[in-house]
């Protein structure tokens, strides 16, 4: 009895814990997915979800400039994202007297939208499984080079010949390491205009000491617009242009939900690893995430201390400290998370199961040992992939110099061949970079970070064929060393006076001082060996790999036929499900799954850099000024839910059980984000914005109500949420009572 009763309950969690995880081909929902979403209280049908034909919700879903996802929220092409995804626009648009950033910004009709060259909207017209076609011919006795080529002709062969009359852009994408392919077609967008913003203390409320935190009270969104030709296709910016009209469009509820209640994100998920065998997850938790986080805590301390004494230097240093203390926060998250869940106990336990599936099945004998070598493969990769992350972290990422001078090495190499009129043109356009790139810049700053980190970088890489100033470097004391990174500041072409106008009058001079300079020799030296040693010997190993992870998954699938599996994240059209609902992130806590603007008043700072609040919003808390929007005299402001998602997911539209817009997607909560690797529904969960106080802040206290006029509104909640709830604790009782 008791044993049953383990059994029972042993399943149900199973079954609680991988049931939702998961970011799905939205073609398959049908096939794979919609039964359960609908016991979880999915009202809509699986094309209703995705369909060739114009109109489902896919229609309405946008990847906002190739890294974050946006939707379309208006007949007239309107585009909700988040405010971190259109911060460089909003920034690029902000001067001293418009400072965007710091105040908001809100275009009062369609005149003053402001255009954003460059910036693309793009819209998933259809997937398709080209597998066969891409992999035809292609056979067990092939070498890699013979394999690789065959595939290549292929989808040459496939491009040439796929009937394309709209002009999509097209893009075969690989799927569980190259074991199925898709083609993606996708109508690009090239004039998207900024519509609104929040000022930051609101779209960036909390900034880094909230990022990845939950409880949340950020307003991350911005609004921009599509704009199309007369005839509704895709045109480069210009003012004959009119608001996209798109074939659907997605409606936004205000009637709230509650705990419980179904949600989806639809959107484009960028990369995960949920395949990967234990070991290496071991190898991610215990040596890769901690190398990385040991050297940006060097930097990050270091330019802590000056930003938290300087204004000017917070100023500079705002978004590059954001940019790294991002991942670097994300890496302790994980290593906590996966040590919280256990997971690489229980990846190694699903492992034994696989095993255990192999010795009784004959079919599986061809994955034999695949795990083993695997393992084999990824601990002989860590030597030399410490050495490359040394070189990303503490050569590429930490230092704004290095960056800088590698976009000079194409002056460099044509200096003394070139003809003076193609050298002046390039000299101009170098110099037309610097003023933005001295903007951001602080010498004495940047030399304390070098002088950290680059012993760190110089203690790790141990190839042979060093170049010769690492390797003299390398034997250097402490002291010379130190000595030699002070004169490298000192003598650096680019930080003298005058650099400008050298670059642009005398570039051949230009060129040759750099390459005299030991900062440029330098940059060089790091970069060839990188490029030329580290990332070749990696690739290596990693070719293998992969080759091995799709042999490893297809073996997988075979021996457990009856579970779904999904691909890792890749940029491509992803759906993921799950439930508004709080979670326990330790002992004794519980955290809710809503937040009110009685936090945001709570965490309130004055003045404060990212605690501080606009008068404008603290007056409306005290009037309690909510428009339509409030709930039960409360204004909602964040939620959190169980839906997988990743990075490349902000921006999201989250939908509830009809289909209708009710959150914004813009982050995770700091105990679950391990779900790149391992995903556990006790504590993984996406971090939204609540819909509500999306259209309160864009209507009463930016007052564009217009914008508002243009949505869809519905005022009522879908009906049959509760459903599974119940299913799930009758199941509970049941198990019990055996
Ligand atoms: N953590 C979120 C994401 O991964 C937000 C990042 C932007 N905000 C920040 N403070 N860095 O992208
Ligand atoms: N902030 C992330 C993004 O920019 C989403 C958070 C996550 O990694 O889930 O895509």
């Amino acid at each position: 009895m008791q044993r049953i009763l383990t059994l029972v309950f042993t399943l149900f969690i199973a079954l609680q814990a991988t049931g939702r995880e998961g970011m799905w081909l939205p073609y398959l929902i049908g096939q794979l997915n919609h039964q359960q979403m609908q016991q979880m209280g999915l009202e809509l049908s699986a094309e209703d979800i995705y369909s060739i034909n114009e109109g489902s919700l896919k229609d309405a879903i946008v990847h906002f400039n190739g890294g974050c996802t946006a939707s379309l929220i208006s007949e007239k092409g309107l585009l909700l994202t988040n405010h971190h995804c259109g911060y460089s626009q909003i920034q690029s648009h902000s001067s001293l007297e418009n400072n965007y950033l710091r105040d908001g910004f809100w275009a009062m009709n369609q005149k003053e939208e402001l255009t954003n060259p460059g910036v693309t909207a793009s819209l998933v017209k259809y997937l398709k499984d080209v597998t066969n076609e891409v992999l035809a011919g292609v056979n067990q006795a092939m070498s890699d080079e013979e394999r690789q080529k065959k595939i290549e002709a292929n989808l040459e062969a496939l491009y040439a010949n796929v009937a394309n009359p709209n002009n999509y852009q097209l893009e075969v994408k690989p799927f569980f390491y190259g074991n199925q392919f898709i083609l993606i077609a996708k109508e690009q967008f090239k004039d998207v205009r900024l519509v609104g913003a929040p000022p930051s203390s609101i779209g960036k409320y909390g900034a880094d000491t909230d990022n990845w935190m939950w409880p949340r009270h950020t307003g991350d969104f911005s609004l921009f617009r599509i704009y199309a030709s007369a005839d509704n296709q895709p045109a480069e910016v210009s003012e004959d242009n009119v608001p996209y009209r798109p074939s659907r469009h997605l409606k936004v509820n205000i009637a709230g939900f509650e705990k419980g209640d179904f949600t989806m994100v639809y959107g484009f998920p960028g990369s995960t690893q949920q395949y990967l065998p234990a070991a290496e997850v071991k190898n991610i938790a215990e040596v890769y995430n901690p190398q990385r986080i040991a050297i940006r805590d060097e930097i990050l301390a270091i330019l802590d201390a000056k930003m938290r004494t300087d204004e000017a230097t917070r100023i500079k240093y705002a978004s590059k400290y954001a940019r790294i203390s991002n991942s670097w926060k994300r890496w302790k998250g994980e290593i906590k998370g996966l040590e919280r869940t256990n997971a690489i106990e229980r990846i190694r336990n699903e492992e034994r199961a696989f095993a255990g599936k192999m010795l009784k099945n004959e079919d599986l004998k061809a994955y034999e040992n695949i795990l083993e070598r695997l393992v084999v493969l990824y601990e002989k990769r860590i030597p030399i992939n410490k050495q490359r992350y040394a070189f990303l972290e503490a050569g590429y990422y930490g230092q704004e110099m290095l960056r800088h001078l590698r976009r000079y090495q194409g002056l460099v190499a044509i200096a003394d061949t070139a003809s003076e009129e193609r050298l002046n043109e390039l000299g101009q356009r170098l110099a037309k970079g610097l003023p933005g790139f001295y903007k951001d810049f602080d010498a004495e700053l940047e030399e304390k970070v070098v002088q950290a980190i680059l012993p760190i970088y110089l203690k790790e890489i141990s190839t042979k064929d060093l170049p010769e100033i690492l390797s003299e470097l390398k034997a250097m004391d402490a002291y010379d060393r130190s000595e030699f990174i002070t004169e490298m500041f000192e003598d650096n072409p680019v930080l003298q006076e005058g650099w400008s106008d050298l670059l642009k009058n005398k570039p051949a001079k230009a060129a040759s001082k750099l390459q005299k300079s030991d900062a440029y020799q330098l940059t060089v030296a790091m970069l060839e060996h990188y490029f030329e040693v580290l990332n070749p010997a990696v690739s290596e190993v990693d070719n293998q790999i992969n080759k091995l992870q799709a042999k490893y998954v297809e073996g997988l699938q075979k021996a457990f036929p009856k579970k779904s599996f999904y691909p890792d994240a890749n940029s491509s059209l992803r759906l993921s499900y799950g439930k508004v609902k709080p979670y326990q992130p330790k002992d004794g806590v519980t955290y809710y799954a809503q937040t009110y603007l009685e936090g945001v008043i709570e965490k309130y700072v004055p003045g404060d850099y990212e605690f501080d609040l606009p008068e404008k919003l603290i007056n409306l808390y005290k009037r309690r000024d909510y428009g339509l929007y409030s709930e039960n005299g409360k204004m909602p402001v964040c939620f959190v839910a169980t839906n997988h998602t990743t990075g490349g997911n902000s921006g999201s539209p989250v939908l509830n059980a009809r289909g209708e817009l009710i959150g914004l997607n813009f982050d995770r909560a700091w105990d679950g984000v391990m779900s790149d690797m391992y995903f556990d529904t006790a504590i993984c969960r996406n971090v939204m914005v609540d819909l509500r106080y999306v259209l309160f802040i864009i209507d009463r206290f930016a007052g564009a109500q217009y914008l508002v006029e243009e949505m869809d509104l519905v005022k009522t909640r879908p009906g049959a949420a509760a459903k599974e709830e119940e299913a799930e604790s009758s199941e509970m009782e049941a198990a019990v009572k055996s």
